[in-house]
């Protein structure tokens, strides 16, 4: 079964402000390019982005798709998706990954999904992947790599040490999300690997993506944007982790700046970005 740790509205309204948005990465031509061949003949080319979250890179394929549909099995995600959805071709649906009856056999060009398959049942999303894609259709799995992610005080005269000790403090935050996972999703995580079709064709390419947060309360919106740290919080309502966490960060950025709170921070990562054509 799939893990459900995104399903409260205030995590969704984090989410949609403080995590990764994709804009200006370039993901989405990579993927066109993997499949110009096989769409420019097609008129009624269609995207599913799975385990859409917000809509953060769902978006970002509408304009270059006749229709475009993201799905979640979150409803506060898919509410606040909808909230911002303009585009008229852009629909989102609450759903699981391992299940798409709403999408016929051989109808889909690229399915996609960012950042969401650790937390899939694989070999069945796969198979519902298999399903769904058109001969020649694509895949393109985006993992969130957290074992080079980087907390940087984004200032001028950069200063090393506090900045390796907030990716340090930060590298302790996100694993103790990650902890909240099950055995698979840590597995995942922590190999930046996933399960994969049986296809022939694959490329595979990386990309880093940077957040900028106005200071440790905006920080503060991030921590509360991870689902395995909300799971925690609501195990242990008398926990004061997220306050310690800020207080930590405050200190540390005050060995050096004059203001720690309002201190602008960076939050990078890589994304390990896997496509593959099915025959
Ligand atoms: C870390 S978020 C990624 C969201 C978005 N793709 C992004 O890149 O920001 C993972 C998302 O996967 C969704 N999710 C988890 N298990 C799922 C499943 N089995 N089927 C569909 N969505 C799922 C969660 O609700 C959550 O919104």
């Amino acid at each position: 079964m799939s893990e459900r740790h995104f399903e409260d509205s205030s995590l969704a309204e984090n989410y949609e402000k403080y995590r990764l948005q994709y804009t200006d990465l370039g993901i989405e031509d990579n993927a066109l390019t993997f499949l110009r061949e096989e769409l420019k003949e097609d008129p009624q080319s269609l995207a599913v982005d799975v385990g859409c979250g917000t809509g953060q890179f769902t978006v970002l394929l509408a304009p270059r798709f006749s229709k475009v549909i993201g799905v979640d099995c979150s409803s506060a995600q898919i509410s606040v998706a909808k909230q911002k959805a303009i585009e008229g071709n852009l629909e989102y649906r609450e759903g699981v990954a391992e299940h798409l009856p709403f999408l016929g056999d051989n109808s889909v060009d690229l399915v996609t999904t960012m950042g969401a398959m650790q937390y899939f049942d694989a070999p069945q999303f796969l198979a519902e992947v298999h399903r769904v894609l058109k001969p020649r259709g694509c895949l393109m799995i985006g993992i969130f790599d957290v074992t080079n992610l980087s907390l940087h005080a984004d200032t001028e005269g950069k200063n090393s040490t506090v900045n390796e000790r907030c990716t340090s403090l930060c590298r302790e935050i996100v694993n103790v999300s990650i902890q909240q996972l099950g055995e698979n999703a840590q597995k995942m995580f922590y190999t930046v690997d996933h399960p994969s079709p049986d296809y022939p064709e694959f490329q595979s390419f990386s990309k880093r993506a940077l957040k900028h947060f106005n200071g440790v309360h905006e920080f503060e919106g991030f921590m509360k944007s991870f689902g395995g740290l909300r799971t925690y919080l609501q195990e242990n309502p008398n926990s004061t982790m997220i306050n310690d966490y800020k207080e930590r960060l405050t200190e540390i950025l005050g060995a050096v700046f004059s203001s720690p709170k309002t201190t602008p921070l960076a939050y990078a990562m890589d994304l390990k970005m896997s496509m593959y054509r099915k025959p």
